[in-house]
Order: C-alpha cells, then sequence, then structure tokens
C-alpha cells in the first residue's frame, strides 16, 4: 500500500513598496524581462520603461480574453522567455490579470511584477494573487493564484488617468473603508468631491493596500471558512450584485461594485441587519465620488432603464457567481460601517431585493 504526504509550497512572497516606473530597470534584468501592456499606457508612460521587449495587450477587459492570451504565449515563444525571466505587467486590473495568468501559466510559472497604472489596480487588483481570464460574458472564471514578486506603486502614473477611471479605483477604497470602519472610513469621508493627490492620495492607497494585505496574508487561498473573521470572502464585499450588474449593464468593474455595495448595504438595512443610517452614509460617499449608488442609477448609466427585462438579468447573473452553494451563495454583508462577515443568504431573497431595489 503506498501512503505518502506531499506538503505543497504554494506560498511565495510578494513585495509591495512604492517607486518610481523609472526603478524597473533596476528592480528587473531588462535582458530577461518582457513587458506587458496596452497601447494607451504605452503611449502615455512608455518613455519610463526599462529596455526590454513589449508586448501589447487590448485595453480593458477585452484584454482578459483566451485570444489574447494566446497572442502573449505567442509572443513569449518568439522571444524564448525562459524560467528565469520576468514578465513586468504595467497597468489597470485588467492588464495584471492578463499578464498573471500568463506568467504564472508560462512554463508552469515564472516570476511577475505588477507595476498597476489605474487607482483599482494599485489599492486591489494588483495585490493577493488571483489572476485570470474571463469566459465570455463569466468573469476571471479561469485562473490561478500566483501572487506577483513585486508590487512598484508609482502614484504619478494616476496623472494621466481620467476621472472616470479614478472614481471606478474608489468604488474598492469605499468598500476597504466600510470594512475597516473607524479612522479609515472617516478619512474617506473627510476627502471632499476633490480628486485627491500628493500626501491624501499616498494615504489613501496606502490605508486600502494595508486593509487588503491582511485579508490575504490571513486566507492566501480563500480557504478559510467562509464566516471566519479574516476570511478572504470578505473582500468580496459588493461583489455580488455587483458582478452581476457588470454583466447585465456592460459596465466597468469600479462603477458596477459601487452600485452593488450601495446596493448590499440596502439589501441588509431592509431585513433590518444593518442600520438605515449606515446604509445611507454610504452610499452618500459612494455619490460623492461620483459614482453610482443604486441598481435604478447603474441602468441609466447604461441607457437601459427604458428596458423592462433589464432588472431579471441582473437577477438571473446572481447564481453565476462562484460563491454559490446549492438554493443559496455566500455573500459579504456588513452589520455596520466596520462590521462585514460572510453568510449564506438565499437566491430567492437576494433576486426579489434586486427586482425591487432602488
Ligand atoms: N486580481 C484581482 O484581485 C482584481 C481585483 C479587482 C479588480 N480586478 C480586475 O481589474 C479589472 C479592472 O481594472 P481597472 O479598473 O484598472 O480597468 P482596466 O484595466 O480595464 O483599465 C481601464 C482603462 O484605463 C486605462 N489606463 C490604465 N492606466 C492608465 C493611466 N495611468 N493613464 C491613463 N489611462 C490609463 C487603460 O488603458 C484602460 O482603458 C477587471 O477586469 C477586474 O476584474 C482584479
Amino acid at each position: 500500500m503506498i501512503d505518502l504526504r506531499l506538503e505543497s509550497v504554494r506560498r511565495q512572497a510578494t513585495r509591495v513598496r512604492t517607486g518610481d516606473l523609472e526603478s524597473l530597470a533596476v528592480l528587473v534584468d531588462p535582458a530577461r524581462a518582457v513587458l506587458v501592456c496596452d497601447p494607451e499606457v504605452r503611449r502615455l508612460h512608455g518613455a519610463k520603461f526599462p529596455p526590454c521587449p513589449v508586448v501589447e495587450a487590448p485595453r480593458g477587459e477585452e484584454g482578459k480574453s483566451f485570444a489574447s492570451f494566446v497572442t502573449l504565449a505567442e509572443a513569449f515563444s518568439g522571444l524564448g522567455v525562459g524560467r528565469r525571466w520576468t514578465v513586468v505587467a504595467v497597468g489597470g486590473g485588467a492588464v495584471l490579470d492578463l499578464a498573471g495568468f500568463a506568467a504564472a501559466t508560462w512554463l508552469r510559472g515564472v516570476d511577475a511584477v505588477f507595476v498597476p497604472s489605474t487607482l483599482l489596480a494599485m489599492v486591489d487588483a494588483s495585490v493577493g494573487g488571483k489572476n485570470g481570464l474571463d469566459l465570455g460574458s463569466l468573469k476571471n472564471q479561469v485562473g490561478v493564484f500566483r501572487p506577483p514578486r513585486e508590487v512598484l506603486v508609482d502614484v504619478a502614473l494616476l496623472d494621466t488617468l481620467p476621472d472616470a477611471e479614478f472614481a471606478a479605483g474608489m468604488a474598492e477604497a469605499v468598500k476597504h473603508g466600510v470594512i475597516e470602519g473607524g479612522a479609515h472610513f472617516a478619512f474617506l469621508e473627510g476627502l471632499g468631491r476633490a480628486r485627491p493627490s500628493g500626501a491624501a492620495l499616498g494615504e489613501l492607497v496606502g490605508r486600502s493596500l494595508a486593509c487588503k494585505a491582511r485579508y490575504v496574508e490571513a486566507d492566501p487561498f480563500e480557504e478559510l471558512p467562509p464566516e471566519a473573521p479574516l476570511s478572504r470572502r470578505v473582500l468580496n464585499l459588493g461583489h455580488t450584485i455587483g458582478h452581476a450588474l457588470e454583466a447585465a449593464a456592460g459596465l466597468g468593474h469600479g462603477r458596477a461594485v459601487a452600485a452593488g455595495l450601495a446596493s448590499i448595504c440596502r439589501f441588509q438595512a431592509s431585513r433590518g441587519a444593518l442600520p438605515d443610517r449606515d446604509a445611507e452614509r454610504i452610499a452618500r460617499l459612494l455619490e460623492s465620488f461620483g459614482l453610482p449608488a443604486s441598481v435604478a442609477e447603474t441602468a441609466a448609466l447604461a441607457g437601459l432603464d427604458d428596458d423592462p427585462a433589464f432588472r431579471s438579468r441582473v437577477a438571473r447573473a446572481l447564481p453565476a457567481d462562484k460563491k454559490r452553494d446549492g438554493s443559496g451563495l455566500f455573500a459579504s454583508l456588513p452589520a455596520g460601517i466596520g462590521a462585514v462577515r460572510v453568510e449564506r443568504v438565499e437566491l430567492a431573497e437576494l433576486s426579489r431585493f434586486v427586482m425591487e431595489a432602488p
């Protein structure tokens, strides 16, 4: 009889630090690096790239397709990317997810270095090791956990980021503020409507990264029981309804998450599990950053407010969530600002809410 026990070593350390994009040239050996970005980021910031080959992926969600992955793999093959090479990704969450997946699977895994260039990628997508591709309209359906070796945070890259993209990143930043509560949430409320810069921007990114890092450290592979206080699923706050809105409205990730966050708070308030005033405070904060804070606003933004089938499409998109469990799903639910837990909810109850929600 054979009875072996192999301890798998899946952990890999990630160093996250601030630094200029120009300092990439000392972080990686340009002779053994390939840089992945989209055409816009290359146009705006390509002059600061290290002297290594550059492979372009399509902008936005289109970049997370199997076709883009094949293009990347063929480019790696043509360049002779070997085991000791580094895949450097400079871009938003879509480029990081695609390049991270390519790095994780090329030759069964090579190092990756991420330089996030959107606020959303800085506060969220760059850290945590989740990467992957979409399968048609099914977001992140194919992917692996493999963290980058380094994340270089250069907030100066955000100077060229359009306001709408900046606001999208604020959705994930507000999510972190709701999870942390206290001084973190108060800091966000104190930002006002003007786009933060300088020390305030640094603090915004730092606070979010600290929040995300705490959950990722405690539960790197999302293996803790859902109800554990530091379950990584807590970070899914706003994403259960958010992903369904994203699929049904075709809006970008950040705006869908904002509306999803405000909606899950109202859902909780409607069942007496969150004070109304907290739900409204969170919605007001999202609105102050120019984000949609309801299902109706999302429909209007997507030009679908006259479409009677919109809400049914959102409700139908809910079960596609990867956190599905029989007739219910595990959702990250706020019981207060700074008190977020994962609990099982019946899909029928959530669907009913989506059909009637503001
Ligand atoms: N892996 C994770 O943990 C994780 C977490 C959150 C989100 N995501 C994923 O991230 C993606 C969304 O990321 P995103 O919001 O960064 O959008 P994005 O990657 O689609 O980028 C948005 C746009 O910003 C442009 N851009 C990027 N940097 C710029 C800059 N400095 N100046 C001007 N324009 C710039 C890009 O060209 C693109 O058109 C989604 O696919 C989402 O699923 C992943």
